[in-house]
């Protein structure tokens, strides 16, 4: 507690400099139309260290976004915010239980457990915790720190995997379909999906500037002000002052990332780092910058951070710009 009281301070006091006039700037240049008032955030269940004015902001001031999976071809079964009414929604959820409770025993359960509580008979040897899927608090997000994510960010992970953990990429394995029956699944798992909440607004990530010498050295700058090397370090190894102290909200140690490690959990690609800079990781003291940050600096961050890789691998010339993998 004690402990994250301290990080908070120090990252906000390492913040403090941009936080005001960023606050603002980000928001206008977010929302391009007028800014409508910033929809309700529901109380994050323990939220770890978050910078408080983070925590208050939408990602997008666009609220009435609509929900790319409700409208994507392949059936997206039973996902709820369709404006349905309780029983309704009972029902779907019923239904969407049924259809992915089989996969989900055959695939997950040995990790993630038979309830999705995270305790399986392989979580004991996992190195990071599998998800609690019961709390519905995800890191690998699009929306603002401490909401549901939406039903194609579960898809996304359960498709790419998360690279340097045990979690695997089932898109070799399984079929789209499949995919969406277990997201569906997954979502059952939770009351936070099936209230009367309006849907959390979207990420909407720009397209990237060019990472020319500029970028990556105002990147760097930016890195300095907002405090990211009190966890990562100075030169980006995950070792700063206070990593080792980090724990996530299940207690278990956690460690920043090192930026010279080619394989980023959010992937290879610059737009997951995009996304984990602008969101958070809900969950671990991985902080949300949407509001420090303004869209251009934060693809400046990113470039600084990406500058830091070691030197492509074989692997890595075989990545898309998604970074998928090209070859089946
Ligand atoms: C070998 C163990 C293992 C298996 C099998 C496994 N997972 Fe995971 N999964 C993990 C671990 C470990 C994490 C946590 C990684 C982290 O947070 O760094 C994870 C995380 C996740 C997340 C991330 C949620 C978030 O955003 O925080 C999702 C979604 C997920 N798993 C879905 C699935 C589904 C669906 C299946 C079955 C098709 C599955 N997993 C099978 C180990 C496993
Ligand atoms: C309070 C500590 C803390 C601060 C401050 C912080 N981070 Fe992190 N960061 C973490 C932790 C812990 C993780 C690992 C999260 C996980 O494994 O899910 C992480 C993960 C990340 C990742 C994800 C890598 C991946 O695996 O996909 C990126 C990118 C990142 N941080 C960038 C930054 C940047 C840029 C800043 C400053 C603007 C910053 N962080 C500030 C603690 C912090």
């Amino acid at each position: 507690m004690q402990m994250q009281a301290l990080v908070s301070a120090i990252t906000i006091a390492m913040g403090c400099q941009l936080l005001l006039p960023h606050a603002a700037v980000a928001q206008g240049a977010d929302a391009g139309a007028p800014t409508p008032a910033a929809p309700s955030t529901p109380v994050a269940p323990r939220e770890s260290v978050q910078p408080q004015p983070v925590q208050a902001q939408p990602v997008q001031a666009q609220p009435a976004l609509p929900r790319p999976e409700v409208a994507l071809p392949t059936p997206a079964p039973d996902s709820p915010h369709q404006g349905a009414g309780a029983p309704q929604r009972a029902q779907q959820r019923a239904l969407a239980a049924e259809r992915g409770r089989p996969l989900y025993l055959k695939y997950c359960a040995t990790c993630h457990g038979r309830d999705g509580d995270g305790h399986g008979p392989s979580a004991a040897a996992l190195e990071v915790a599998p998800l609690d899927f019961t709390r519905g608090v995800y890191k690998f997000r699009t929306t603002p720190a401490g909401m549901i994510p939406t039903q194609r960010d579960i898809e996304r992970t359960i498709r790419l995997g998360l690279v340097g953990t045990r979690m695997p990429p089932w898109s070799k394995l399984l079929s789209p379909a499949e995919i969406t029956l277990l997201a569906g699944y997954l979502m059952t798992l939770s009351d936070r999906f099936w209230t009367d909440e309006p849907p959390p607004p979207v990420l909407e990530i720009p397209a990237e500037p060019r990472a020319d010498a500029a970028s990556i050295a105002r990147g760097q700058a930016l890195f300095g002000r907002m405090g990211c090397p009190v966890c990562h370090g100075t030169q980006g190894h995950g070792d700063g002052m206070i990593a080792a102290a980090l724990r996530d909200d299940w207690g278990k140690p956690i460690r920043p990332f090192d930026f010279h490690s080619a394989s980023p959990k959010g992937g290879p690609a610059a737009r997951g780092y995009y996304r984990t800079i602008s969101t958070g990781h809900t969950g671990t003291p991985m902080p949300s910058f949407v509001a420090l940050l303004k869209p251009d600096e934060r693809w400046d961050v990113v470039h600084y951070v990406m500058s830091l890789r070691a030197p492509r691998g074989v692997l890595d010339y075989l990545l898309d710009p998604a970074g998928r993998m090209t070859i089946p």
